[in-house]
């Protein structure tokens, strides 16, 4: 058992983010879950470090970096600084935030490699892989597409159809092409370098049967036995933005090599700023304690690669691992087009108050792997009942009497027994806390703000403060109350701790730490002046900040109603000026030189709010660069690989984002659009339309 002396030596991780996007409010079930742990158990008085890093290698971040004509090393510091931000508002209070792009992680990945390979569990294998001809790179599943072979939808990803839902090999695809380039991927031959996991099942059957994981992720790993564990290919052919592989020239890790021993790097540059022991956390017979936060879609990498990676390159394994299920708002998967795909910075920009996400997700979660749904109307509900309505409450209806009748001066009774019986939950608390039960550990709470509301209502003060001769009995029960609201602060600091913080100054306290259950607010003590410590949440501010997400599907916003006359007036004055010349000879048509067009890359333009990006084929030997005003109704991925029409000698023009080369059809009215038209069967890129 540790001791004040003695304490826990902890270190914790949540799973690194990719830094090819913003963090959002499912990651956040995370951040927010691992953080309220850490707080917890720092409130304890244990030695915790908590750690976590931005995941910044692979293809992904390579690619957009390029598209964004950017290097990676700019656009993984732009995201750092996104992210450390996000995450600090969030009051998620990371020891280290890092990079998995560090000197410490590129040192330690090479020597475990070593380390690996010296203990005879590297091997190599020539494997046969998607290649794109035309960028010279070979292509993840994910930057394949093509037609479903189930189907037959157009565009589907190479590993599964978000049509149909069928899962195949990106050989199955018909009409695969390169998400790249648009280019038809070949088949090609590379050597890849492999961890021998096949070997490491009776080490991993046996750490899994140790207490490691949850009952529902240890069922997981059944599974995974039952069908035989596969090797895994750990490398990735150059051009690839990570680590090269010593002594194999052109070779790369794969980014989820890497990744998890990015939770070590972050460690190590804590410990080389605070002079912390590296070593003693990490070294095979390791007494300190070692959990990960993760999500249940990354168990594979954590319950099988990690510890197996650990153990063969001599290291200690993780105490525990704790995985969560996926979030859900009002119900479903998080959606663009319901707006409920909502970023972390948008919540900031509307909600303001990160506590209120906090409070709430804490309400939901529990030690399982069940996924947690968001109800935007009960969030409301719930924030303003529970913090509001409770808790602030207690506070609210009996400060201002000890502030103007008591000089700020309390003195509570010797023996309240609602003082008692919040006392006396400390354990029961601290245990749904440690055991990641925070649903449990704030009905609790919340059971003892109703008996301490209750306290206060069955006394009445504001009928007190009228009465003669009632002043030591109001000085006292107000007291007692703020007794009972200091402990539940303490309750509750591990999920509202800027709340806290703000209350430990209002009642002129030290910062709170759990061992101050056993103290009270004394006879005499001063407390500072009462203000106003929280608002409600407006469900109005829940629908503008859904409304702002709402990826517009319009293509032109709809006018103002005047503005809308103003415009019919206008046209119609022209068109009787204009009558003559609404023809045009067919001299004047034949001008127009329309070209069926591929699309082979389409994309998002930065700053621009209705352009797209085009690179047209023509059969000429370069493509056309073309922005096109239809943003507004395409994702750009799902035009690659499709034919249109183009007016191909349309003069250049110089635009803002770059030259433009043509102009390319579409259809659009009040109804919606520009849609894009096409061609039919039969059509092919460069065709001239006549
Ligand atoms: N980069 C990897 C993790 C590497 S760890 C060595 C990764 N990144 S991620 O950005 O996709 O996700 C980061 C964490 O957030 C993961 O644990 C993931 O499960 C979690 N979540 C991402 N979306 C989520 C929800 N919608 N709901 C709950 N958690 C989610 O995976
Ligand atoms: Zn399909």
């Amino acid at each position: 058992m540790a001791t004040a002396n003695n304490p826990r030596k902890i270190l914790v991780t949540s799973a690194l983010p990719y830094a090819n996007g913003s963090i959002h409010l499912g990651h956040l079930v995370e951040y927010i879950q691992t953080d309220i742990w850490v707080r917890f158990h720092k409130m304890q008085g244990h030695q915790v470090h908590y750690v976590c890093a931005d995941d910044t290698h692979g293809t992904p971040i390579m690619l957009r970096a390029e598209k964004e004509g950017i290097t990676p090393e700019t656009l993984i510091a732009n995201v750092h600084k996104e992210h450390s931000a996000d995450f600090s508002e969030f009051l998620v209070q990371f020891d280290n935030y890092y990079s998995t792009n560090a000197p410490e992680n590129k040192e330690l990945s090479q020597s475990i490699y070593k380390k690996l390979k010296a203990a005879g569990k590297i091997s190599t294998k020539t494997i046969e892989q998607f290649y794109d001809p035309v960028k010279n790179m070979f292509l993840p599943d994910r930057f394949i597409k093509g037609e479903c072979p189930k189907c037959h939808a157009k565009d589907q990803y190479g590993d599964s159809c978000e049509v149909c839902g069928a899962t195949y090999n990106p050989t199955e695809l018909i009409n695969a092409y390169s998400a790249v380039s648009g280019a038809a991927p070949v088949r090609k031959e590379t050597e890849h370098y492999f961890f021998k996991l096949s070997e490491c099942e009776l080490f991993l059957k046996d750490w899994t049967r140790s207490g490691t994981l949850q009952g529902e992720a240890a069922n997981k790993m059944g599974e995974w036995f039952e069908n035989g564990l596969n090797d895994w290919d750990i490398s990735r052919d150059a051009p690839y933005f990570g680590f090269e592989i010593p002594d194999a020239p052109g070779k790369y890790f794969y980014v989820w090599l890497d990744a998890p021993i990015g939770y070590m790097a972050s460690f190590k540059k804590l410990c080389a700023d605070k002079g912390l022991d590296f070593d003693e956390y990490w070294e095979k017979d390791s007494q300190t304690e070692l959990y990960h936060f993760i999500g249940k879609d990354i168990l594979y990498f954590h319950a099988l690669f990690w510890p197996a990676t650990l153990e063969f390159s001599g290291h200690r394994k993780p105490t525990q691992i704790f995985a969560h299920g996926f979030l859900t708002v009002n119900g479903e998967k998080m959606s663009k087009s319901r707006g409920t795909f909502i970023t972390a910075r948008s919540y900031l920009d509307h909600i303001k108050n990160p506590e209120y996400l906090r409070y709430y997700y804490a309400a939901k979660l529990n030690s399982t792997m069940e996924d947690i749904d968001l109800s935007l109307e009960d969030f409301v509900a719930r924030v303003n009942s529970d913090l509001v309505g409770k808790y602030i409450n207690i506070a609210s209806r009996t400060a201002g009497f000890i502030n103007k009748r008591f000089e700020g001066l309390l003195n509570p009774s010797a023996n309240n027994a609602v003082v008692s019986e919040i006392k006396a939950s400390a354990n029961v608390i601290a245990e749904s806390y440690a055991a990641r039960e925070y649903g449990k550990a704030l009905r609790e709470i919340m059971r003892l703000a109703d008996l301490a509301n209750g306290f206060v209502a069955d006394k009445a003060p504001w009928v007190m403060a009228k009465q003669e001769g009632q002043d030591a009995a109001l000085q006292e029960v107000c007291s007692d109350a703020l007794e009972m609201f200091r402990l539940l602060t303490l309750y509750l600091k591990p999920v509202l701790p800027k709340l806290a913080g703000e209350i430990e100054q209002f009642l002129n306290i030290a910062p709170l730490s759990w061992d101050a259950v056993a103290t009270s607010l004394l006879s005499q003590h001063r407390i500072n002046a009462y203000e106003h410590l929280i608002t409600r949440v407006d469900g109005k501010q829940i629908e503008a900040m859904t409304e702002a997400n709402k990826e517009n599907l319009q293509a032109t916003p709809t006018p103002a109603p005047h503005s809308q006359q103003r415009h019919a007036e206008h046209q119609q004055a022209a068109s009787a000026e204009l009558a003559e010349a609404e023809y045009i000879s067919i001299d004047d048509f034949t001008k127009v030189d329309l070209r069926i067009a591929k699309i082979v890359n389409a994309e998002h333009v930065e700053g621009a709010e209705k352009l797209l990006k085009l690179s047209l084929d023509i059969g000429e030997d370069k493509p056309r660069q073309v922005f096109a005003g239809i943003k507004s109704a395409y994702d750009p991925a799902t035009l690659i690989g499709r034919l249109t029409v183009m007016v191909a000698n349309l003069a250049p023009r110089k635009m803002k984002f770059g030259m433009s080369e043509g102009m390319v059809l579409a259809a659009s009215d009040e109804r919606g659009g520009p849609f894009i038209l096409s061609p039919d069967v039969g059509a092919a890129a460069g065709m001239k339309v006549k």
